[in-house]
This record gives structure tokens, sequence and C-alpha cells, in this order.
């Protein structure tokens, strides 16, 4: 395993990274999952400055402070929902992650945390996310800016996925 990329079972809002991302909706005004976890964790204030945001495009990404999470900021990105792989849905979610990391860069952020954006609601299969994911994360990481990239995965289905795409993925 590449050293900066840990792939950790974990509640993304306990982690104390510069940045930890969140996988919302087009709306950026919250929802259930990791989204829902989130705001409740960061407290009103994350809503109120999202309502300045005018939402975000699917594979695109925006960024908040952090307010009451130990994460200085939050990177709020939008998955696509999973159609059967038909509507452009791998390269979609290959942008989630590369918005992520190029507006982590731009604000200084060396530790990241990525939640398995698409993989619940959404319904992306998590072991095709996890190459993605991973396979961005490394090329990030041969970059040198990063000092760690996290995947908090919240059930032992994105667990194992991760896992096994780290192995086939040489990682
Ligand atoms: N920490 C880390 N991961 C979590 C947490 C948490 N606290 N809570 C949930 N997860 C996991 C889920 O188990 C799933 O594996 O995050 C992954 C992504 O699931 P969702 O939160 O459902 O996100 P997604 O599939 O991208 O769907 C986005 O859900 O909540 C809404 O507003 C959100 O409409 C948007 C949609």
């Amino acid at each position: 395993m590449n050293s900066l990329i840990e792939i950790l079972p974990t509640d993304i809002t306990t982690l104390k990274v510069d940045a930890i991302v969140n996988a919302a909706n087009t709306s950026l005004l919250g929802g259930g999952g990791v989204d829902g976890a989130i705001h409740r964790a960061a407290g009103p204030e994350l809503l109120a400055e999202c309502r300045t945001l005018n939402g975000c495009e699917t594979g695109n990404a925006k960024i908040t402070k952090g307010y009451r999470l130990p994460a200085k900021v939050v990177i709020h990105t939008v998955g696509p929902i999973w159609h059967g792989g038909t509507r452009g849905e791998s390269g979609l979610l290959r942008n989630c992650y590369l918005s992520s990391f190029r507006l982590a860069r731009l604000n200084d952020v060396k530790s990241i945390a990525f939640p398995a954006i698409s993989c619940g609601v959404y319904g992306y299969p998590p072991l095709k996310a996890a190459c993605i994911a991973l396979s961005v994360a490394r090329d990030e990481a041969t970059e040198g800016h990063f000092d760690r990239i996290v995947f908090a995965l919240f059930t032992a289905e994105t667990l194992k996925a991760y896992r096994d795409a780290a192995a086939e993925l040489n990682l």
C-alpha cells in the first residue's frame, strides 16, 4: 500500500484532517447518509454557508469551512447516480475525485479524507467505485502535494471493496 493512502473503517466526521469530502447532492442543502452526518456534526452554520453556493453540478466540487468538525474545511462533491454504467457514470465519478483534489490543492489542504462517494443511496457498485477512487488517489500521491489521503469506509461492503481494489491495483 502506498504509505500516503489509508483505507480505514471509520466515521469520516471524527477525522482530524485538513479536509473531509462530502458526498452531497446538486442542491448542496443536505440529505441523508454521510451528507446528513457531516451537517449534524458541523452544526447549522454549514447549511447557512451551503445556501450561498448555488448548488453544484454532478462531478464538480465546492468548498466550505468545517465549523464544529475536527476537519478545517469540507469539500462538497456530487457523485453520479448509478444507472447501469451507460450514462457516463465512471467519468463523472472520476471527475468528483479530480475536482476535489484540485480544490484541495488550491486551498493548501495537505490531508484529505473521502467517503465512498455514490456507493450508498446513489447505488454505484463499490468495487468499480473503489478502483476509480484509488487510481486517482495514486496519481495524486505521486505528485507530492498531499501528506495523507484517507478513505473513510463506513460499511463492511465498501471496506472490502476498497481493500480488494487496492490489491488489484497493486497499491
Ligand atoms: N462516514 C463515512 N461514510 C459514511 C458515513 C460516515 N459518517 N455515513 C454514511 N457513510 C457511507 C455510506 O455507508 C456509503 O457507503 O458513505 C457512502 C456514501 O453513501 P451516501 O451517503 O448515501 O452517498 P451517495 O451514495 O453519494 O448518495 C448521495 O445521498 O444523503 C444523500 O444528500 C445526499 O442525495 C445525496 C445522496
